[in-house]
């Protein structure tokens, strides 16, 4: 047999380790089905609960709201008096009465004293405002003096100006008027010193008034809960529905402003806003009516300025339009606020929510029904701050100025029609003088 040629005898390559085929991948396989079902599982979750916090909201709603609706079912329809003479109410309001008694001298005693202080106030505040104004301008010669000669001159004059003694009618304590001699440095000093008296007053009397007005806020809170104003029967009618015909869908509770293309969901998770009766946070405390209400039941309230809602219809104007916030957001509460960051028109802060208003009433020098914008608006004009800051409502002065300027004109046109008269009776004064002259030269 001839030997095989070792060149063509092709030997068997010595196997390759072949991953898929010498190890098991079951472990990996295993793994990565656990991690399938479980994205599946979280995606599911997700689009369900993680992404739809409002439907637990809503269950919670409804639970809440129903709960509530049925404490006050036997109450309905019961007139205010017949609610003022129930055992409860009598005795939260002889708790009002009693801690009001207690404090009723002390109160009287700061009122007189208040009112002795704000005398005095009064009679000072001006002739200080005055002076102070002066020094101020004065003192701003001085600083923008171009030389030394008129800063020495304009020193001078505010030394004098300092030292100037003003004669100022004080009220005294005893109902007569003192007549003080006062000069800048004891004007300052007793305006500063009375109006300290009169905040650390306000203070002492808010302290006082403590007790007693909160126990007012009880009593009149449930005089407000158990007058509601609706019937048994539409109360069974909103429990019928909370129970049979709630609707959990986003659609039913958005507002949809095309016209300016606002979205606002805020009444997914708001839900009590628009219905019709008053609802506290502590009538929808997670523990039932009157407990203590937690973050949920703030947001479960009927909308505290209805009037408001009247005028702007919020199936015309939304809500963002007065409070801010990200109208379509539904995912979380900070991003339906606008509270994330970068977006640009948080939520106002609650005690801020007039600031929307001046959004649309920014011309309105009073905007009924924003007190504290209006304040605010205040002090901007007392301040000056529109001298330099131009507003739409508080350019009276422009027109001011146009009227003044108008009248001017008209004063020129009048001296100098008045002026052309006089020049006219002067020459004709002159020619009967000189005609009078001439025939007495005849005479003689
Ligand atoms: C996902 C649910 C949700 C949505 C959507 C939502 N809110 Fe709220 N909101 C809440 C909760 C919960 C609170 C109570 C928070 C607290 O008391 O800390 C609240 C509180 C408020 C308050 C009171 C704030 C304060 O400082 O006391 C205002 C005003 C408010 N929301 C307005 C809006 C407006 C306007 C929108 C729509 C642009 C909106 N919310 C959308 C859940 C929501
Ligand atoms: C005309 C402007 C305006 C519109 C529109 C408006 N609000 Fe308000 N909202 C106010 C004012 C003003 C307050 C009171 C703030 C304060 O004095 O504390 C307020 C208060 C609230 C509060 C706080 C309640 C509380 O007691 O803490 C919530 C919540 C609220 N509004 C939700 C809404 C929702 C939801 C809408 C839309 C359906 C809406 N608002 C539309 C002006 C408006
Ligand atoms: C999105 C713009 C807008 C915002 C924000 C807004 N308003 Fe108005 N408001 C209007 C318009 C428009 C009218 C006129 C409505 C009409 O005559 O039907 C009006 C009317 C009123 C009126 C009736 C008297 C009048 O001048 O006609 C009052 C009072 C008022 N607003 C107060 C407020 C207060 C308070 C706020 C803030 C809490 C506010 N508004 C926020 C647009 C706005
Ligand atoms: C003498 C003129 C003058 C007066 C009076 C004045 N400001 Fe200003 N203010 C300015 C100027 C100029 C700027 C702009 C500064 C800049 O752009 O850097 C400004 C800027 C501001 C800004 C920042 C505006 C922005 O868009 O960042 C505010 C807020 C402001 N002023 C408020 C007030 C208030 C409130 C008052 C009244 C108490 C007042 N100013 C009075 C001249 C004035």
């Amino acid at each position: 047999m001839p030997e095989p040629i070792e060149s063509l005898v092709k030997k068997e390559a010595v196997a390759q380790r072949d991953p898929i085929v010498s190890t098991s991948t079951s472990a990996i396989i295993l793994v990565c089905t656990l991690l399938l079902i479980g994205v599946s599982a979280w995606a599911l979750y997700d689009e369900a609960y993680g992404q739809r916090p409002w439907k637990g909201i809503q269950r919670e709603f409804v639970k809440r709201y129903t709960t509530y609706l049925k404490s006050i079912r036997k109450d309905a329809g019961k007139s205010e008096a017949e609610v003022k003479d129930t055992p409860e109410y009598q005795q939260l309001d002889a708790d009002a009465k009693a801690a009001e008694d207690k404090v009723r001298d002390r109160r009287k005693e700061i009122d007189d004293q208040y009112a002795k202080v704000q005398a005095k106030l009064d009679a000072v505040t001006d002739p200080f405002q005055n002076q102070r104004g002066k020094i101020v301008v004065i003192t701003f010669k001085l600083e923008t003096a171009p030389s030394n000669f008129w800063k020495n001159y304009y020193s001078r004059q505010r030394d004098a100006k300092m030292s100037e003694v003003v004669t100022v009618d004080v009220p005294a304590d005893n109902g007569k008027t003192t007549r003080e001699k006062m000069n800048f440095d004891k004007l300052e000093s007793s305006f500063n010193g009375l109006r300290e008296e009169k905040a650390k007053l306000l203070g002492e009397k808010a302290e006082i008034l403590k007790e007693p007005s909160e126990l007012q806020k009880k009593r009149d809170d449930y005089l407000k809960n158990h007058v509601s104003g609706l019937t048994q029967k539409s109360i069974d009618d909103l429990i019928r529905k909370n129970e049979n015909s709630f609707d959990y869908t986003i659609l039913s509770h958005q507002l949809n402003v095309n016209e300016y293309s606002i979205v606002d969901r805020c009444e997914i998770c708001h839900l009590g806003t628009r219905e019709p009766l008053m609802i506290s946070k502590e009538n929808m405390a997670p523990g039932g009516p009157g407990k203590k209400p937690d973050e949920l039941a703030n947001a479960f309230v009927s909308h505290p300025r209805r009037e408001l809602l009247q005028i702007h219809n919020p199936e015309k104007f939304g809500c963002s339009a007065c409070h801010n916030g990200n109208g379509r957001a539904t995912t979380t509460v900070e991003k339906a606020h606008g509270l994330n960051p970068f977006w640009l028109h948080p939520l106002y802060h609650k005690e801020n929510t007039e600031a929307g208003c001046q959004m649309c009433h920014a011309n309105d020098r009073v905007t009924q029904g924003a007190d504290t914008l209006n304040l605010g608006k205040d002090l901007f004009y007392q301040r000056g701050c529109m001298g330099c800051h131009r507003m739409e409502a508080f350019d009276r002065e422009s027109d001011a100025l146009t009227n003044t300027r108008q009248q001017i004109t008209q004063l020129e046109e009048q001296i100098a029609a008045n002026e052309r008269q006089a020049k006219q009776d002067e020459a004709s004064n002159v020619e009967d003088e000189i005609s009078r002259i001439r025939k007495r030269l005849a005479r003689t």
